[in-house]
Order: structure tokens, then sequence, then C-alpha cells
């Protein structure tokens, strides 16, 4: 999917996202947060953050950016940071894959559902490690494709329609591996019958 399909699709979502996508999902939200192990004064990167249902999980002592290609969907994200007053959350409408940030301005950088959506995600992962400091952590919750022939199969069967649903379904991790170069320090199995995945790779670049 090229960028113009994605915020389409989004656009469609957004008004129901959270109904279809926010509880089931939110126990690997929640997970991730916890392994990120935030200190009081971190800065965070939330790539793809789309309505923003993991922003109220974050300790309120770190200073959370969100960015996203969807307006639709950060307008939504926007009316939750005022609902809640989540004073330490910064939004912007920005493309993960060619972010105006500088070198190292992130203490942890984190990508939620996101891998399987974006046009490239090797320029994803390229760009989060750019703007996350050396030597600290990326964080990757996603789906990828199942070993269990029957699941595969249906993943295969709805792979054509994936401008449709908004991600690849039958996405691989060995594909992700092989076009990222992302080493997984930790590998966590989440949501319902652990079929998403919590990835952690050391940001291994100069110092
Ligand atoms: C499946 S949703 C996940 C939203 C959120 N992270 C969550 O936990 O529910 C994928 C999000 O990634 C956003 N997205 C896709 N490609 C993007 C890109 N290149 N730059 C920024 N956001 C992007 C979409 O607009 C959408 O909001």
């Amino acid at each position: 999917m090229n960028l113009e399909a994605i915020e389409k699709v989004y656009r469609r979502y957004a008004p129901s996202y959270d109904f279809y996508f926010g509880a089931v999902l939110q126990p690997g939200r929640r997970k991730v947060i916890e392994r990120m192990n935030c200190r009081p004064g971190e800065r965070i990167l939330e790539v793809g953050v789309g309505t923003g249902l993991s922003l109220p999980l974050y300790p309120r002592n770190v200073h959370v950016t969100g960015i996203d290609v969807s307006r639709e969907m950060l307008a939504r994200a926007h009316d939750r940071v005022a609902a809640m007053h989540l004073d330490n959350v910064t939004l912007q409408c920005m493309d993960a894959e060619s972010m105006t940030f500088p070198d190292d301005s992130f203490d942890k950088v984190v990508a939620m559902y996101v891998v399987s959506v974006v046009p490239s995600p090797g320029r994803l992962v390229a760009e989060m490690r750019r703007v996350c400091k050396p030597g600290a952590s990326l964080y990757v919750v996603n789906h990828f494709r199942q070993s269990n022939p029957v699941v595969s199969m249906l993943e295969r069967m709805m792979a054509p329609f994936s401008g449709l649903v908004g991600f690849h379904p039958d996405f691989s991790l060995e594909h992700f591996v092989e076009q990222t170069g992302f080493t997984a320090a930790e590998n966590i199995p989440v949501n319902l019958f652990g079929y998403w995945t919590l990835l952690r790779s050391r940001n291994d670049k100069r110092g």
C-alpha cells in the first residue's frame, strides 16, 4: 500500500477503529509499555500512534511524541489527549518513513501494529533507528504470519485484500527481519492465542 491508500483506509476506519481494534489489541499495547520500563524524564516516540489507544498507558512523567499520517486517526488521538488531560503527549502528522526529527532525539521508539501497514518496513525501521539514541531500544508489536497451517492459509487468502483491511495479513517475521535487519533480543507472544508478537531490538549504531 502506498501512503495515499493508507490514508484512505484509515480515514474510513477512524470512527470505528477503537470498537474493532481497541480492547482486542490492548494487552499487546499494555505489555510493550510495561517492557519499555520508562524512566522519569525519558522522551518516547510512538510511530503510527493512530487514535492514541496506548497514550493513557504511559507513565505521566515521560514525554510521549505520537506521529501518524492519518489526520482522521490523529483527530481521535487529540480528543483523547484533551479528554484525559494527557499533558505529557505531543501529536504530529508525519510520515514515519521520513521523519523530520533530528538524529538521536528519543530514548525509546515503538511501533504498535504498524510494520505490516507501512509501504516500506525497511525505511520505517531505518528511521526509527536514526531518531533513537544509540544503545537504546526499539520496540515492535505486530501480527506475523502463523506457522499453524490453517491460520496461515486463511492469512494467505486474505492477502489480496490488504488494501481493504489496511495491513498485510500474511506478513512474515522472516520477511520483516530480512527487510529491516531487526535483530530481536526479545520475542514475546501477546494478545489472543499469542497470535501477535512483541519484539525488542537494541539500537546498535555509531555512538
Ligand atoms: C493498525 S493502525 C495502529 C494504530 C495504533 N498504533 C494502535 O495501536 O492501534 C496503523 C496506523 O499506522 C499509521 N501509518 C501507516 N503508515 C504510516 C506512516 N508511513 N507514517 C505514519 N503513520 C503511518 C496508520 O495511519 C494507522 O493509524
